[in-house]
């Protein structure tokens, strides 16, 4: 089949925040024991960071990570993970049903977070506590010196704040599943007044406002609305939550799941902005897509219950997986000028693009290198391509586009990148992209990921699924012409 796109500096949708190729390290599982943390690991440092875990993280280029959680927040006393590790005292979690050491805790994965160049975005619990712990969280953190918590974190070790910009306001509150899950009206009151106190006592955070748990749940946009005319003068952004799962083994309705998508961040500026016209107010609520991914192959896995950090969530990626989720970091770019954030879900071991053995090896799952490419290729402003391409209609959708697609253009370097997905599980897509005003630009490099059986995984000693450089498109002038695989990932990158 055939395909067009043309490019043009007028077509930029906005700046990248390089927040948007955040993700997540919650307690849970083998995310943190057993995942980043695993003292006696061969690799691990002095402070039982797996170097390991590190390196592949580095390569991600996270630039921001969210932490403690995720549902586990909601139950979490952030006091039983800091101080002598010896006294901290080992508690239940109600959110997972296992058994939490806290022996890891804040100070630590700040250090982490130090050694992987990453930044926090630090979640507060507003299920079992409330504004008063969430505000001596941040007096702890972020206060120099001089008051009770603050010089509490210095007695730990600690002697500079660890400054974390970022917040969230507990997570997916309207969940029933959620520890102290609220209405949107109780939650939006809690949430105002916890982000009020935070920013009287770190006036330069920045906080975020669960919205709902997916698009699926009964209360979707209403709790939006809700909780944003409760709380929109002291929340800067809102959140969005949603797993995909090819649950009935339909790979062009699973792969047409970026229109959902779409749809879904379309929604939320909408809801934000009538918020906004109702208050007559000047300030504009940004997105934050704080958990996304592919989540279904380890639902029915079992494990003790309070056993310590058992094998949770552990989701093998395949192909077919990679190909959604390039999709997916596409569709986040096509609306950079309002999704400020996104953090996929997680980062080590559960439903995770990196996944290790305890006291093992280390292995990139199949996501882990459409996520690569794009962290590290797709910085500057996003462009919107005009395209002009064939479309499929499947289960769920009716004019999918084959090509799933968007660019990137770092003015500061001189170089773009030009991101594809072929959709067609038979054809080829020979794509011309018509490059208008980028005279001088070159291609310099073509990567992709096709070929594969769309259930082909990576394992341990065995990363089967992995991007391969290709010949350079031709180019003519501004004309470039490449050729697209069925079933494929593509990377274009052109230097001036
Ligand atoms: O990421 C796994 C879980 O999914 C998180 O704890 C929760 O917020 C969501 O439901």
């Amino acid at each position: 089949m055939k395909a067009k796109i043309t490019l043009a500096k007028e077509f930029r949708i906005g700046d990248i925040d390089k927040r948007i190729y955040g993700s997540f390290v919650e307690h849970l599982g083998r995310a943190v024991y057993g995942g980043i943390f695993e003292p006696g690991h061969p690799t691990a440092d002095e402070n039982g960071f797996r170097r390991d875990v590190i390196d592949l993280v580095k390569k991600l280029n996270v630039p921001i990570v969210r932490y403690p959680g995720g549902n586990f927040v909601s139950g979490y006393n952030w006091e039983d993970g800091v101080g002598p590790v010896e006294q901290r005292p080992r508690r239940l979690d109600l959110a997972w049903f296992t058994t939490e050491p806290n022996t890891f805790g804040t100070n630590e994965f700040m250090k982490w977070c130090k050694e992987a160049n990453a930044e926090c975005m630090m979640a507060v619990n507003l299920g079992t506590r409330g504004a008063d712990e969430a505000r001596n969280l941040v007096e702890y953190c972020n206060h120099p010196s001089g008051t009770y918590w603050s010089d509490l974190r210095r007695s730990h070790g600690v002697e500079n704040p660890h400054n974390i910009k970022l917040w969230c306001l507990g997570n997916e509150m309207d969940g029933p599943w959620q520890m102290g899950g609220k209405t949107a009206v109780e939650y939006g009151r809690a949430a105002l007044e916890a982000s009020k106190l935070m920013k009287w006592t770190s006036p330069d955070i920045e906080t975020v406002l669960c919205g709902s748990s997916s698009r699926n749940m009964s209360t979707f946009g209403k709790w939006e609305a809700e909780s944003l005319e409760i709380a929109y003068d002291n929340i800067d952004y809102v959140s969005l939550h949603q797993y995909y799962g090819n649950h009935d083994d339909n790979i062009q309705n699973f792969l047409a799941r970026s229109l959902e998508v779409d749809d879904f961040i379309y929604s939320i500026i909408c809801t934000c902005d009538y918020v906004k016209a109702r208050k007559r107010s000047k300030k504009t609520i940004n997105l934050s897509f704080d958990e996304w991914n592919v989540w279904y192959h380890s639902n029915n896995a079992k494990y003790d219950k309070w056993s310590e950090a058992p094998a949770l969530l552990e989701d093998i990626y395949n192909f077919e997986d990679a190909l959604l989720v390039g999709s997916l970091l596409i569709t986040f770019l096509r609306h950079c000028d309002r999704v400020k954030i996104a953090c996929i879900a997680q980062l080590v071991n559960v439903i995770a693009p990196i996944f290790t053995q305890t006291g093992g090896g280390v292995f990139e799952q199949t996501t882990f290198f459409p996520f690569m490419h794009m962290s590290n290729y797709g910085r500057g402003c996003a462009l919107l391509p005009l395209v002009d391409c064939p479309k499929y209609d499947c289960k769920d959708f009716t004019d999918v586009p084959y090509l799933e697609t968007i660019a990137t253009y770092d003015e500061e370097n001189d170089e773009m990148a030009i991101f594809c997905v072929n959709k067609s599980v038979d054809e080829s897509m020979v794509l011309d992209v018509n490059l208008m005003d980028f005279n001088g630009y070159k291609p310099c490099e073509f990567i992709s990921m096709d070929g594969y059986d769309k259930k082909d995984e990576n394992f341990f000693d065995n990363v089967k699924v992995k991007p391969h450089n290709n010949p350079v498109p031709a180019i003519d002038g501004t004309q470039l012409t490449v050729e697209l695989k069925p079933l494929s990932w593509n990377v274009i990158r052109l230097k001036k």
